[in-house]
């Protein structure tokens, strides 16, 4: 999508619809629907009295214009009370202004930037409202061979009437269109179903990425795993036809003495459960079961267009859980990095696999590790789909995620690694065993990841319950999310300031 900035007035420009917005108890409407009130005569005044239009948050309203201003349409956006305005809110006003005008079938429209005063920042402003727009606008139609409503809205024009605030502008839209696109290259990849997107596939997609940003991309093969002896990951793969791929991509950085962060990303393509097979409802979810490895990915790709000064490095252990003559079984002792792991469920099987990941990274000697993976059904109990499952063994880096995650819109929620959790992962015949009791599953999870990590800076993010959504939800279409594309380029950003 072409995403034009424009130095011109509401009243003034062409337009098949412009959008504005008007906060909730407004007598009079502000900012450039105010504008528009005027050179109309008082008519949305009039609405906002007669209670016709109520400014609540995402409440929307068409009006012709009839010929007194050069755009055909305006749509009226309710921002709902002024005084809980968010950057948010402003992502999901904006993503509904996108929605309803592509419903109406129309292909472009010039939109406003909200009013929100000072307090969350006019660049931020002008990211929120296009992260809001790219994002609610994008669907995964691949697989409809009867296009059903064909309109893609092809164009917005954002325009600012205060020639001091467009360079804010720009940077903000830039940004918004970076990160947005990124999160959507992701999602695009998650919402593959599990016979398009095998390990293969994915590694294939990583590098046509990496081709096209210059980045430096390597795709392990059974072989070089083999010699690796990254046990955990061909122990997991075993049961599969698809042989497993380890992904490594590389964002070299801009700038001096760079610092060095690893993500790590969970790809399993989709899991059965394995031997210990999952129940059939809803299985067809564990599609969605590499979204971590497709979110490191995509967030490298963020890094890279930003040109950010650090070095990134994603990992992605790529595989297959599934049952068969040859597949991992209960009781089986796997060794990971000269640990000896006793399976008490095939389906824990993210957690081994990242066992090898984290080990590897580890070689890079890294400032920090960040790992995202949908690690368990547990993280969707203890905290639905508001926020994803945080854990880890370094305050600073801990914070820095929270502080992303309120900013950029995907939240974390920090559970407890005390040591005393340790006890759930004893094992009477080797060193570990994969899984607990039914306590504690999300941070027996990132307990069992921790014992890889030597003393490295490092955070798990559980995206069991972030990583997609079931239906439509504020900016959000059904199905996969991108979460972490967003939060890890905040992070980094900000770090960067630093
Ligand atoms: N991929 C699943 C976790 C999952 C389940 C994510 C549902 C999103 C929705 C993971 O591999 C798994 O099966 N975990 C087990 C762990 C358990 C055996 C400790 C789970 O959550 O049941
Ligand atoms: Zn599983
Ligand atoms: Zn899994």
């Amino acid at each position: 999508m072409k995403i034009s900035i424009e130095k011109a007035r509401v009243d003034k420009v062409k337009a098949e619809m412009v959008v504005v917005s008007v906060y909730e108890k407004d007598k009079l409407p502000g900012g450039e629907a105010g504008d528009l009130d005027k050179v109309l005569g008082g008519k949305i005044k009039d609405l906002i009295k007669k209670g016709d239009f109520k400014g609540k948050l995402s409440e929307t309203t068409v009006i012709y214009t009839w010929g007194q201003i050069p755009a055909k349409r305006i749509l009226l956006v309710g921002l709902g009370k002024r005084d809980e305005m968010t950057l948010e809110r402003v992502r999901q006003v904006a993503g509904k202004a996108g929605t309803r005008i592509r419903g109406l079938g129309l292909k472009s429209f010039v939109t406003a930037i909200p009013e929100t005063g000072k307090k969350l920042g006019f660049s931020q402003v002008s990211q929120a409202v296009v992260e809001g727009t790219l994002l609610a606008l994008y669907r995964f139609r691949q697989f409809k061979t009867k296009e059903e409503d064909k309109t893609e809205i092809d164009r917005v024009t954002i325009i600012c009437r205060e020639p001091k605030k467009i360079t804010e502008v720009k940077k903000g839209v830039e940004l918004g269109q970076i990160v947005a696109e990124a999160a959507n290259w992701t999602r695009d990849l998650v919402n593959l179903p599990g016979n398009e997107l095998a390990p293969q596939r994915m590694g294939q997609e990583a590098q046509k990425m990496a081709r096209q940003f210059g980045l430096k991309c390597k795709v392990l093969g059974l072989a070089e795993i083999r010699r690796l002896k990254m046990n955990c990951l061909l122990q997991v793969a075993k049961g599969s036809r698809q042989p497993p791929r380890f992904i490594i991509l590389e964002y070299p950085g801009k700038g001096k003495r760079l610092k060095t962060v690893v993500l790590v990303g969970k790809g399993i393509t989709f899991d059965s459960g394995g031997i210990s097979i999952k129940p059939s409802a809803r299985m067809e979810e564990m599609k969605y079961d590499m979204a971590g490895g497709a979110a490191v990915l995509g967030a490298v790709r963020a890094a890279a267009q930003l040109n950010l000064p650090f070095r990134i490095i994603a990992l992605v252990p790529a595989t297959e859980n599934l049952p068969g003559g040859a597949a991992y079984k209960p009781g089986d002792i796997l060794t990971s990095s000269g640990k000896t792991i006793e399976i008490i469920t095939t389906d824990a099987e993210g957690r081994l696999i990242l066992a090898d990941a984290l080990t590897y990274a580890q070689r890079y000697r890294p400032e920090a590790i960040i790992d995202l993976a949908t690690l368990t059904g547990a993280c969707i109990i203890a905290l639905g789909h508001e926020a994803s499952g945080m854990l880890g063994n370094n305050r600073r880096l801990l914070d820095r995620l929270k502080k992303a995650g309120e900013e950029s819109g995907e939240r974390v929620w920090e559970l407890p690694l005390w040591k005393e959790y340790d006890e759930l992962l004893k094992s009477e015949v080797a060193d570990l065993k994969n899984v607990g009791n039914r306590s504690a599953g999300v941070i027996t999870g990132g307990a069992f990841l921790g014992r890889f990590i030597n003393k490295t800076p490092w955070a798990h993010l559980d995206i069991a319950g972030t990583a997609w959504v079931d239906k439509g939800k504020k900016y959000m279409s059904a199905g996969a999310t991108g979460v972490g594309v967003r939060l890890l380029t905040r992070l980094f950003q900000n770090w960067a300031k630093k």
